[in-house]
């Protein structure tokens, strides 16, 4: 089904012959767009942006190009299309067909998941709030309202699914998912990553880079559920999400590329001179990859999770990529947990966050891979590495356990005095906000950032991206 823009709220889930909750929908609209104009991107309503928006959600259709004023965006409900005959893929349904609408007696649980998923779309919009005016060129500006967009359609396609089938109590929760704000001390948003301050651009790219990543793995397994229309709204969720995590790879890529050039031109690997010539230095990239990948990894909650093993057997949440596994059921399976205690083996079904954390951790690998490479080709001996998933954990097992980056576990005492090596400091944080000044002339970057190698849809770095009427 194509998508109507004639309608209100576009969508391609025929919106239009179902009055009560098209108007339900059309009431939560206008609150939406208060919220969007309140705490989406700062400044910047009047100005044209160069953006993509889905008018189908095929190939063809999911990437249609042109200049847009943010307010004007047309966020719309689009789900990828019905897979006929599909049954469930994993859990104790397995093979039976998939629901279209929520068992009763899976209403919390899909409830909470939905809105636990929702609640970080708004949330990293709210973070990104004052971002754009200290972007480093238009063509990055133009990014990051790209990524913001689409996540407030990804807390439209969340809004939909409570609307759509979860009665009062969901209208309720849509509501709710607009009056938490990211770091409200009254009412903070519900994951710990999504209340942390996005200040400056260089963690903008590790949040994009890490943190969409999760959701990539989170929209994965939600696009396995047993629950039809929500595997089919984070099936389409995940063609946009790849852009985001583009932004992060290549904008982590051009930071490391200016911070070699900088090396290069100065004949120096030291940090301080490499900062005096206005670059970033690979041990400041390491100590926000340190941060940002380490908070990331708590989002996938507990090793050991009871609430995990109910959602897989139950078919609410599959692995991403179920079907490269043998055994869909995993009732007799046994998964081996590394624990301050020594290795233990528990039932495979509660180690199923586990299971997508490591899958979530090779993924996060590739890129770094890739940023070594560029280290490696200038010649220089520094790598950046992911520090181990013991390190500076809020959550499960090795919750608050100090160790070292490695792992090890050290004393606590050594753990404060030492953080400032692993995590940035406030002199970092100091030295990298004063790099953040913005730069609006087509085709300039700031120079603590190289260019990227092309522009967007195929245009030149220096097309003017954003027009700031
Ligand atoms: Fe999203
Ligand atoms: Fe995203």
């Amino acid at each position: 089904m194509s998508i109507n823009y004639s309608e209100r709220i576009p969508n391609n889930v025929d919106l239009a012959n179902d009055r009560t909750l098209q108007r339900a929908l059309e009431h939560w609209q206008p609150k939406f767009l208060d919220w969007w104009r309140e705490m989406g991107p700062s400044d910047f309503a009047s100005a044209d942006v160069y953006l993509r928006t889905a008018v189908g959600v095929d190939a063809q259709g999911w990437a249609s190009y042109g200049a847009v004023k943010m307010p004007d965006y047309r966020w719309g409900i689009f789900l990828a299309d019905r897979a006929p005959d599909r049954t469930m893929g994993f859990g104790d349904h397995f093979g039976e067909p998939v629901w279209q609408q929520v068992p009763g007696e899976l209403r919390s649980q899909f409830r909470r998941i939905i809105v636990t998923q929702g609640d970080t779309e708004p949330a990293s919009v709210e973070q990104q709030h004052r971002l754009g005016l200290t972007c480093p060129s238009l063509y990055d500006l133009r990014n990051l309202f790209q990524v913001n967009v689409e996540e407030g359609r990804h807390l439209w396609a969340m809004v939909y699914l409570l609307h759509a089938h979860f009665g009062r109590d969901g209208r309720e929760e849509a509501e709710e998912l607009l009056s938490r704000h990211s770091g409200d001390v009254d009412k903070p948003r519900i994951l710990g990553t999504f209340n942390e301050p996005i200040s400056d651009w260089l963690s903008f790219f590790m949040f994009t880079y890490f943190t969409d990543r999760d959701g990539k793995f989170q929209l994965k397994s939600l696009a396995e559920s047993g629950f039809d229309p929500l595997a089919r709204t984070c099936r389409f969720m995940l063609t946009e999400e790849a852009h985001h995590m583009f932004v992060g790879e290549t904008g982590v890529g051009r930071v490391v590329k200016r911070s070699l050039e900088t090396m290069k031109e100065i004949g120096s690997d030291d940090p301080q001179a490499i900062r005096n010539h206005g670059a970033i230095d690979l041990p400041t990239i390491q100590r926000y990859m340190n941060f940002w990948f380490t908070s990331s990894l708590d989002l996938f909650g507990s090793e050991v999770s009871s609430n995990a093993a109910s959602s897989f057997a139950s078919g609410i949440k599959g692995r991403p990529d179920e079907t490269q596994y043998q055994d869909h059921i995993c009732n007799d399976a046994t998964f081996t947990l590394e624990t301050p205690q020594g290795q233990k083996a528990v039932s495979m079904r509660n180690a199923m966050n586990e299971v997508m954390r490591q899958s979530y951790i090779k993924d996060c690998e590739l890129g770094v891979r890739r940023w070594n490479m560029q280290i490696q080709r200038a010649g220089h001996e520094f790598r950046l590495a992911l520090p181990s998933p013991h390190f500076r954990r809020s959550i499960g097992a090795w919750a608050g356990l100090p160790t070292d980056p490695q792992g090890k576990p050290i004393g606590r005492e050594e753990y404060d005095r030492r953080t400032p090596e692993w995590i940035p400091s406030e002199s970092d944080r100091a030295f990298v906000h004063s790099l953040m000044k913005r730069v609006i002339e087509p085709g300039k970057m700031a120079g603590w950032i190289a260019p990227p190698d092309r522009g967007i849809n195929n245009l030149a770095v220096d097309y003017e991206y954003v027009r700031l009427n």
